[in-house]
């Protein structure tokens, strides 16, 4: 696909059809990680940078958006520079420049986006915008070569999706959360029974030493590939209450909770893939790094699917998935005018 430089008439071709090796740097800023990536041919990491402002958020209990975004502006500049020194390559050795554009924190998504472009200017190279979401899936694609067709349950802080990835640019939504998304719900229990933020990772490592039956939790019932877990995170609040101040045994709990959620998104994922009959499953998102939900996607293994999942530095924000999806071209904004955005249209 022919890409053009941001204000010059100076056309590249990008991709697998480009018949050169491409190396893209991308930036990702769209809520508390700074990062900026170069990746050789959409798989090849060759630099990977990530400046994480969880220190920072800690002591508010949750992303605060005007400090995130003046953050993103200290550590941009600083980002790009260790990722050039990582790849020994400069500005002139990139193929294009690549920035998240949304869905995510306007103000920080800002950031990013006008140093990628600032760069395209500077070296006369093609911009290219890149979805969010996209680019976790993409991020599948670093370091292996898997392929689609697939079937994908991407899983993050602010989506719960199953998509049916037919090809590198072609994808369908399935099903999606009619409420909380995965990571959110996370977050909000996490919450309720005390864990400071960001409570995912926390609940999971509590979970892995409680007793998963402890408590029957309710899975929600709502339309093929959809999910809710609200009704979920309300039965935590009463189950918690039900405690009346006495200790809490925190561990049964967080087990219990991480059983009715993996057993659910594996459920609605198995049922999509008989029906569409695919051979290969991949999760993506920064929820991928779970680790129940990690091993019970995996244990489609046993009944003949191919399994992928990112590493785990991968599964989190990170601009390495950013760059891979701005070379497969999967849903990108090449237009130069383009805006960030806070949420994908509907
Ligand atoms: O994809 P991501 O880095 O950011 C978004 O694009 O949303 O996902 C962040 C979410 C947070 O809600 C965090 O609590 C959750 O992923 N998370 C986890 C785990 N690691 C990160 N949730 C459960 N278990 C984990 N191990
Ligand atoms: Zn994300």
């Amino acid at each position: 696909m022919e890409k053009v430089s941001l204000f010059s008439d100076n056309k590249v071709l990008i991709g697998p059809d480009s018949g050169f090796d491409n190396y893209i740097m991308a930036l990702e800023s769209s809520c508390d990680e700074t990062a900026c990536a170069i990746v050789k041919n959409g798989r090849e990491v060759v630099a990977n940078v990530v400046a994480s402002q969880i220190k920072t958020h800690e002591k508010f209990g949750g992303v605060i958006p005007e400090i995130a975004a003046r953050e993103h502006l200290d550590a941009v500049n600083v980002v790009v520079e260790e990722a050039f020194s990582q790849s020994g390559l400069k500005g002139k050795d990139i193929t294009a420049f690549a920035s998240t554009v949304g869905p995510g924190l306007v103000g920080c998504l800002l950031v990013g986006l006008n140093a990628a472009k600032t760069l395209s200017l500077v070296y006369d190279k093609p911009f290219i915008g890149v979805n969010h979401l996209n680019a976790h899936l993409c991020a599948n694609y670093l370091d292996t070569d898997i392929k689609p067709p697939f079937m994908a349950l991407l899983v993050s802080g602010g989506h719960t999706q199953i998509i049916d990835v037919e090809s590198y640019s072609k994808q369908t939504i399935l099903g999606e959360t009619i409420d909380d998304a995965v990571g959110e719900a996370y977050d909000k229990v996490a919450r309720l029974i005390g864990l400071p933020y960001p409570g995912g990772p926390k609940l999971d490592k509590l979970a892995q030493v409680g007793n998963p039956k402890a408590f029957e939790l309710p899975i929600s019932k709502v339309g093929d590939y959809d999910f809710s877990f609200s009704g979920l995170k309300t039965a935590v609040l009463r189950l918690v209450k039900s405690f009346d101040g006495k200790e809490l045994p925190t561990e049964d709990i967080c087990a219990s909770f991480q059983e009715c959620v993996s057993k659910t998104l594996v459920k609605k994922l198995r049922k999509a893939l008989q029906e569409k009959g695919y051979k290969q499953v991949v999760i993506a998102g920064g929820v991928a790094a779970n680790s129940e939900i990690r091993k019970k996607v995996f244990d489609l293994e046993k009944e003949g699917y191919k399994v992928n999942a990112p590493a785990m530095k991968y599964c989190t924000d990170n601009a390495a998935m950013v760059a891979s999806c701005a070379y497969f071209n999967t849903n990108t904004f090449d237009d130069i005018d383009v805006e960030v955005f806070s949420r994908v249209k509907g």
